[in-house]
């Protein structure tokens, strides 16, 4: 794939995750943050992430030198074809920094948004020419998991998002088209379908939170990496999924809002692990353990889906 120059906006979690993505492709990134701590701390970031996935301190110093980083959108957006966006989630912060974006990049730049929640649509509302934006949802750790979700707007054009499709995929992504701007895009939509059922199950006393998780890691949860929903129901059969959702679907849960025990957790502070108590009880050391379980899971995942 051709060298481009890319701009990342933002260098937290997910801003050095997708920089560090683009420069081991052998894109040229330039990376903006208006806080000196986070732009002091984008190198070494990346390194831990790079070794962390076994990448050669050789490798790692030619990665390095292909990011630059900048005190400004101006500086780091001037020669770029494409812009991420990974500034924090608030609405009226992401439309100013897309204003400056389009004041200073080429007019052929494409403006992409890694917003987690929020309506594309809405946050490049302000925008000229709406036709070179649309939502690119990396899901973390962005240098991780392999799926981008590539959000298409009313006003977005083909060229834009077949463009996007292609850097991601050159990238070594899994760049997959959500060609409506709905909220949840595709991902958040299936998980959290999901997790409605799972607090349910738990609300009505089905069972408790230990069992949900058991029940996901030990069965479906296995298989998931490897056979998707839709594939699983063409392999047991469309009329035996057909049967089955005419037994099942009825009694699931399907409230519009969220979970009045959900509600209750929250209001009472268990909030989770930053609390110590959420639907499960976690002690500091238990949490963390969790936290590093899941990067080693991923990294033995790949290797093994490599092979
Ligand atoms: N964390 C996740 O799991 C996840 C997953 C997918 C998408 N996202 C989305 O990605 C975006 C970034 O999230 P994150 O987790 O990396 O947050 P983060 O807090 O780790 O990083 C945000 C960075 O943006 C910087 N910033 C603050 N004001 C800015 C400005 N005006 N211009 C540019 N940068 C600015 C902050 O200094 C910080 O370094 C959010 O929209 C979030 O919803 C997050």
């Amino acid at each position: 794939m051709k060298n481009l120059q890319t701009a990342v906006i933002g260098a937290g979690l997910m801003g050095h995750g997708i920089a560090l993505t683009l420069a081991r492709a052998g894109q040229y990134v330039a990376v903006t943050d208006p806080m000196p701590e986070a732009r002091a701390a984008l190198p070494a970031r990346v390194t831990d992430s790079l070794h962390l996935m076994g990448v050669s301190d050789t490798e790692t110093a030619k990665i390095l030198k292909r990011i630059e980083v900048f005190d400004s959108v101006v500086g780091a957006v001037r020669e770029a074809a494409y812009v991420f966006e990974a500034a924090p989630e608030k609405m009226a912060l992401k439309q100013a920094i897309f204003a400056e974006i389009e004041a200073s990049a080429p007019a052929t730049a494409i403006l992409c948004s890694n917003t987690s929640v929020m309506p594309i649509t809405e946050i490049m509302s302000q925008l000229a020419d709406k036709s070179r934006a649309l939502g690119t949802h990396w899901w973390n750790p962005p240098h991780l998991i392999p799926l981008v979700e590539v959000i298409r707007t009313a006003d977005t054009s083909e060229a834009a998002m077949a463009a996007t499709m292609d850097l991601l995929a050159g990238a070594g992504k899994t760049p997959v088209r959500v060609e409506k701007d709905v909220p949840g895009f595709i991902g958040n939509r299936l998980q959290h379908a999901l997790w409605r059922e799972a607090v349910s199950l738990v609300e009505r006393g089905i069972c408790d939170a230990a069992a949900v998780d058991a029940v996901i890691k030990a069965s479906f949860g296995r298989r998931l990496a490897v056979l998707g929903p839709l594939e699983n129901a063409d392999l047991v059969g469309t009329d035996l999924t057909l049967d089955i959702h005419n037994t099942v679907l009825a009694d699931l849960e399907n409230r519009a809002g969220p979970s009045p025990l959900l509600q209750q957790m929250v209001a009472e502070g268990r909030l989770g692990m930053k609390s110590g108590q959420g639907f499960h009880a976690w002690t500091p050391e238990q949490a963390q353990a969790l936290r590093a379980k899941v990067v080693s899971h991923l990294l033995a995942l790949e290797k093994l889906l490599e092979g």
